[in-house]
Order: structure tokens, then C-alpha cells, then sequence
């Protein structure tokens, strides 16, 4: 199976359930509170996990009951923990996470030990990336630990999978012959100024030579762009209970499907269904499905 590494974050969230999401100066009562493991990082690499694939992580954690708590996580999940470090100072990342009930959700986030995940551990830690096929990242780390990254990626040849959440504008040099670009509408808005429409911010990015660009779209799927043109793929029929984590399990289904040598068009469709069974349950990993149930609705 090929290799897959992850580099990114790890949070406990903080689950608060509200009836709506709170307006700017509004204030209103939680119906419910819990904690569940999280962070864009480590969700694809559990999700990975659960879907069968060979997957490692490369991240950073606190020393306390959070960070055990997440790190256990990994290790559950089949995750490689070789590359994940506990900080000497900082605490464990955490986000705090409104669900509406219409399972819409915002997140805030307190990065913590994420943001000591710097350049000098990706170096102690290179060899991991030896014989990987893919790499996924985001930008809840520091952004030269992900330019690093990326350098060291093109170096070894291995394929970078993009989640630019949360969104900030990129230098052109760093989407040079990306491989694959996974922003949601708010993101590739960010990515692309004014007020060009979805197609035509898309073929801006593939200007600046991203080989492949999926927007996700929530509920209406999403859009592929690249040198063959523009599909829309429909989201799978399933009900949101809460949606996070749906962009990450979207993410780890495609490059599952990826490793097993499906084209993109089959991985979409894959992606589609693991995402759509994380939204029916509550908490990022808490929700991310195995490879059986989602074989149940799907097989590729
Ligand atoms: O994508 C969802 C994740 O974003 C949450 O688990 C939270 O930790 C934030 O990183």
C-alpha cells in the first residue's frame, strides 16, 4: 500500500451545541458541551487510518492529559506516531466549535503546541517522507514549516495533496506544480481576489500551474478543474448532523482511493460517501467511518 504523510495539526475541540450560529455582539446559551479529538491534521490522518491506508503524522502536541488523549488517538487508528512531538512549553492545540442546530458549524482556534511545529522537526524528521507517494497539509501551522514542506516534497517527488484552511493568500511559488488543491468556497476566495465566479477563480489557480483544484461545496458537492476541463460531482444523500470534520474525511477519502490507484474522478465519488457518513454523527474523529461502512454504501 503507498505511503501516505500527513503534516499537520492536532486540537481537542471543544463541542459547544447552540441553536443558531451567534451573530457578532449576540449572546446565547449552549444546550450542550463536550470534547472530541480534532484538528485539519490529524482528522485526515485518522480518517486515513480508518479507511486501511498506510498513513503517518508528523505534528505536535503538549505535555498533558489533551495531548495523551489525541496521541492515542493516532495510535488507535493505525496512524504512525514516529513523527509527532510533545512540546516542552505549550499546551495541546484546542478549537472551540458552535454546532447550530442545522449541523452548520464555526471554529475557532488556539493553536498551542501547533504552532512549534516548525522547520528544525520536519528536518529531524525528513526520513519519514522516503518512499511516500502523498503528502497532506494545511495551514494551521506555521506557514514556513509548510513552504519547508513543500520544498522538501518536491525534492522526494512526492505528491502534496493542499487544504488551504484556514485560508490565506498564498505566494504564486508555493501553488507551482502542486499536485492537488482542496480549498471550500470561502477558501478559494480567499485564494483568488474579486469577483470572478467559482470556474473562473479556478482557472486562475490552474494558471499558476496547480495541476488539479476541488472545491468542495458543501452540500452541492463539488467542482474538479484541470487541463481536461470542469466536472461537478453530487455530494452523497446523507443528512448533517454536524458538518465538521466533513472537509477532512473528504480529504483522507481521496487519498485513500488515490494510494489504491483510482483516478480522481473514482476517488471523488469515494470522498463523497466518506465525508457524507462523517456528517451524520457528532465530533471530527468521533464521526470519521471505517473502510466496512462505507463499503456498505459504496465500493470502489
Ligand atoms: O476541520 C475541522 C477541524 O478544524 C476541527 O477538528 C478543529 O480542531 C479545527 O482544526
Amino acid at each position: 500500500m503507498k505511503k501516505i504523510i500527513v503534516v499537520g495539526s492536532l486540537n481537542m475541540d471543544i463541542v459547544l451545541k447552540v441553536p443558531h450560529i451567534p451573530a457578532p455582539g449576540e449572546t446565547i446559551l449552549a444546550t450542550n458541551v463536550s470534547l472530541a479529538a480534532g484538528g485539519k491534521g490529524a482528522n485526515q490522518a485518522v480518517g486515513i487510518g480508518k479507511l486501511g491506508g498506510n498513513v503517518c503524522m508528523l505534528g505536535r502536541l503538549g505535555q498533558d492529559p489533551y495531548g495523551q488523549e489525541l496521541y492515542d488517538s493516532l495510535e488507535k487508528n493505525k496512524v504512525n506516531t514516529e513523527g509527532i512531538v510533545f512540546d516542552d512549553d505549550l499546551p495541546t492545540g484546542n478549537a472551540y466549535i458552535c454546532v447550530s442546530d442545522k449541523g452548520e458549524n464555526s471554529i475557532v482556534v488556539n493553536p498551542g503546541a501547533n504552532s512549534a511545529l516548525d522547520p528544525e522537526q520536519i528536518k529531524k524528521y525528513e526520513w519519514l517522507f522516503n518512499e511516500a507517494s502523498y503528502c497532506l497539509i494545511q495551514l494551521e501551522i506555521p506557514k514556513d514549516t509548510v513552504e519547508y514542506v513543500l520544498q522538501i516534497c518536491q525534492e522526494k517527488k512526492v505528491k502534496v495533496i493542499f487544504n488551504p484552511a484556514p485560508a490565506k493568500p498564498l505566494k504564486d511559488e508555493l501553488l507551482k506544480d502542486l499536485f492537488l488543491l482542496v480549498p471550500n468556497e470561502n477558501e478559494i476566495s480567499i485564494l483568488c481576489s474579486g469577483s470572478a465566479t467559482l470556474e473562473e477563480k479556478a482557472k486562475e489557480l490552474l494558471d499558476k500551474n496547480v495541476q488539479n483544484i476541488i472545491v468542495t461545496l458543501g452540500e452541492r458537492g463539488c467542482m474538479l478543474a484541470n487541463k481536461e476541463g470542469i466536472q461537478y460531482f453530487p455530494a452523497a444523500p446523507f443528512e448533517a448532523v454536524d458538518t465538521t470534520g466533513a472537509g477532512d474525511s473528504f480529504i483522507a477519502g481521496l487519498a485513500v482511493a488515490l494510494a489504491e490507484d483510482n483516478n480522481l474522478e473514482t476517488a471523488i465519488k469515494f470522498a463523497s460517501y466518506v465525508a457524507g457518513l462523517t456528517i451524520t454523527k457528532v465530533g471530527a474523529q468521533p464521526s470519521l467511518p471505517d473502510r466496512k461502512t462505507v463499503n456498505c454504501y459504496i465500493n470502489i
